[in-house]
């Protein structure tokens, strides 16, 4: 499965022939000025919840490419007020069966907002199942012990945790988080785009290392296999 990471908390994913583009916020990130958001391609937008640095540019990529939002009832609604009507609305412990594999939309324990201040329903975050790989993106979150249920409940191939600190899990709750949802793999996100939520890269390797698990860190418009 190709894993393409565009800065931040936006990546990238090929599943099934179908490209799954999560929190795009590209445009204002000046570390992803390398990125061009309008040669990005996505056939679905999942959005784990409504703050500025996972929406930024939702709206023009869902308008150029016609892709199909998935995220919780709120977010689905407000763009849909904004004309972008191929939505499909979920929200939390809900599964839906896609075209390339399943989606359930977990819990995150963050805040949820617009930019403009309305209402953007509670965080959320994905699990993917599909017939290639299996793996989770926990959004923006603090460490909680629903992930536990998460390991329980699938057996991951890789998983995306966000390991910033500050406004979500630092490295060593996310080491944690890595134990609870049962995965060794980690892609690692929301770390060094502001000066609140930078990190040693050497460290948080290490740290995960010493746990038994592998952190990847990815240049911005990387792409792995995974
Ligand atoms: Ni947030
Ligand atoms: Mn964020």
């Amino acid at each position: 499965m190709q894993f393409t990471f565009y800065g931040h908390a936006c990546f990238a994913v090929e599943v099934e022939g179908k490209k799954l583009l999560f929190d795009p916020f590209i445009s204002p990130n000046e570390k992803a000025s390398a990125i061009n958001v309008d040669e990005i391609e996505a056939d679905y937008i999942l959005i784990s919840h409504g703050h500025e640095d996972h929406i930024a540019d939702v709206e023009s990529i869902a308008k150029r490419t016609g892709a199909k939002l998935i995220s919780n009832f709120e977010i689905i609604s407000w763009y849909g007020k904004k004309g972008i009507e191929n939505g499909h609305p979920m929200n939390h412990g809900g599964s839906w069966e896609f075209d390339f594999g399943t989606v359930k939309y977990v819990n995150a324990v963050h805040t949820s907002s617009f930019p403009d201040g309305s209402y953007a329903g509670n965080p959320g975050g994905f699990i993917i199942t599909s017939k290639e790989k299996t793996f989770y993106y926990a959004g923006d979150t603090a460490l909680t012990m629903d992930m536990k249920l998460i390991g329980e409940y699938e057996k991951l191939d890789f998983a995306v945790l966000p390991i910033g600190d500050n406004f979500t899990m630092g490295i060593k709750d996310a080491v944690i988080a890595a134990d609870f949802i049962q995965c060794t793999k980690i892609v690692g996100i929301h770390y060094d785009t502001f000066g609140y939520i930078e990190i040693d890269h050497t460290k948080a390797v290490n740290d995960f290392k010493a746990g038994g698990k592998e952190l990847m860190l990815l240049e911005i418009g990387e792409t792995i296999e995974l």
